[in-house]
């Protein structure tokens, strides 16, 4: 009877270990999500340095034009895998990278601001430019469909090569990450630092 009090304390500190892993369980299932993402099908931003984007899968396409299935890849500064494409060095001329709160107080992260347009073969200079997005398209599934930021609930994505101007938000509140505004361009859609593009 002596060893009753420790034995129960015991099997509540056990109970309480064996507890934590079970609240975590939607952290589990967003990894899981991750993970099952096509390495061709993601965006990324981590630095200015080292992020990810959609471009038209085939040389020369209009954003437009390549928003069918199929029509777009990923391409990365530091690919992680072969599906992907490789961005140069010098594909942003400039890009401010910029963390913050939104609407309701949830995470974004953007970088936004001039490429040149030429040191990506995928773009048409002459393109007008179009959006790219995780809840866009058909049935609110994206353009690419399924397509996922790493880490963040919802992202928005547009290219705008006869502008030389780009801009990919990525948000855990999709409210901060509007789809509707898609022909008004990145200024309109993620406010940000886009002097000196022209
Ligand atoms: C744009 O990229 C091309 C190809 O790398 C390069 O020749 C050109 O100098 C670059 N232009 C600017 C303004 O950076």
């Amino acid at each position: 009877m002596l060893f009753t009090t420790p034995l129960v304390t015991l099997l509540a500190i056990v109970g309480s270990a064996i507890a934590t892993p079970l609240v975590e369980v939607p952290e589990a299932n967003v990894n899981h999500l991750e993970a099952r993402v096509a390495a061709d099908n993601m965006v990324q931003i981590t630095s200015t340095t080292d992020y990810c984007m959609i471009v038209p899968r085939n040389k020369k396409t209009d954003i437009g034009d390549s928003e069918q299935p199929g029509g777009m890849k990923t391409y990365c500064s530091k690919p992680t895998s072969s599906l992907q494409g490789t961005f140069a060095s010098n594909f942003w001329k400039k890009v401010t990278l910029k963390q913050g709160k939104g609407k309701n107080g949830k995470d974004y992260i953007q970088l936004t601001g001039c490429i040149n347009t030429t040191t990506c073969d995928r773009l048409n200079p002459s393109d007008g430019g179009g959006q790219y997005d995780s809840s866009g398209g058909s049935g609110g599934k994206g353009n690419p469909q399924d397509s996922q930021c790493t880490g963040y609930a919802s992202y928005v994505e547009l290219i705008e090569p006869a502008d030389n101007r780009a801009c990919i938000r990525c948000c855990q509140d999709k409210a901060d990450c509007p789809t509707n505004k898609d022909t008004q361009g990145c200024p309109a859609v993620i406010p940000g630092t886009y002097t000196g593009c022209d």
